[in-house]
């Protein structure tokens, strides 16, 4: 055979056996381990247990119930029925051994955040009952007047 040809052929053999012996090492073990629901085998068993293991950081009102149930009753009765507790006070994780309490927020840019009218919204905020931050009861907190967890108006 011609050197011309022979060099390429000896450089792409050896390229193809870098190829395997890398992927021999760098592949985990258990992938492509087949079973019921993975058809093709592309999959990484232990994957399975690493997503079961994943600490949820939002935990969801009914998880607040078994402590603050009186908190979570005035939620559902009002027009707030459709926040969660967490996204005023943050995350809960593992509330109340990690972290022991949660942080309260009483700033007038809490509510702003959704209740600041907009000129010219571009959703379903348009539909949002909504003040003029300037004129709106200026240089008080919101919640002096209105209760975060029961804002209906009708009971003020
Ligand atoms: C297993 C009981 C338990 C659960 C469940 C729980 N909490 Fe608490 N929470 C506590 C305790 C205990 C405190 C500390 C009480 C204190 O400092 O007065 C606390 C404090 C708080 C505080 C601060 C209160 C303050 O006066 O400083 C907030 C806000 C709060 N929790 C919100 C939540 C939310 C939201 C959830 C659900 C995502 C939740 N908690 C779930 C027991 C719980
Ligand atoms: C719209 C934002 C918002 C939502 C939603 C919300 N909170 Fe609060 N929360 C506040 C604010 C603001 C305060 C402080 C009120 C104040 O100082 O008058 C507070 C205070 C608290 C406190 C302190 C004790 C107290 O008597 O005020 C607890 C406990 C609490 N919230 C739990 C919850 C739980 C549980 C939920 C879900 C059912 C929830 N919050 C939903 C904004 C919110
Ligand atoms: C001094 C008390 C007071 C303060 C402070 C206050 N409000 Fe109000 N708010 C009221 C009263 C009273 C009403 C009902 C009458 C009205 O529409 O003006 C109201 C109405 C509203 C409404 C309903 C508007 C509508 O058209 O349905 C929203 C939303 C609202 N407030 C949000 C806020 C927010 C957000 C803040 C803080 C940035 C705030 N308020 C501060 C007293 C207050
Ligand atoms: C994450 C968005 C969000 C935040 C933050 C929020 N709200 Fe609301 N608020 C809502 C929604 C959604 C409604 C119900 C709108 C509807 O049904 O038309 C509502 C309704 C209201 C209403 C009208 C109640 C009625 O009877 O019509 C008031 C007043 C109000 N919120 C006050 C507050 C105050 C005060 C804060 C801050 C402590 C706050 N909101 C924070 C989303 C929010």
């Amino acid at each position: 055979m011609k050197s011309h040809v022979f060099r390429p052929i000896v450089v792409v053999i050896i390229a193809f056996v870098l190829l395997v012996v890398a992927r021999q090492l760098m592949v985990p073990k258990d992938f492509g381990v087949h079973g019921e629901s993975f058809t093709f085998g592309y999959h990484r068993l232990s994957n399975i247990d690493e997503w079961k293991n994943y600490k949820t950081k939002y935990r969801g009102k009914e998880y607040c119930r078994e402590c603050h149930e009186e908190k979570v009753e005035e939620n559902l009765a009002s027009p707030h029925n459709v926040l969660e507790c967490e996204n005023c006070h943050g995350p809960a994780v593992d509330h109340p051994e990690d972290p022991e309490t949660l942080p309260i927020e009483t700033s007038r840019l809490l509510c702003q955040r959704c209740h600041a009218f907009l000129p010219y919204p571009q959703s379903n905020r348009a539909l949002m009952p909504a003040i003029e931050p300037e004129s709106h009861n200026p240089g008080m907190n919101c919640v002096e007047c209105h209760n975060p967890h029961h804002p209906n108006l009708e009971d003020m």
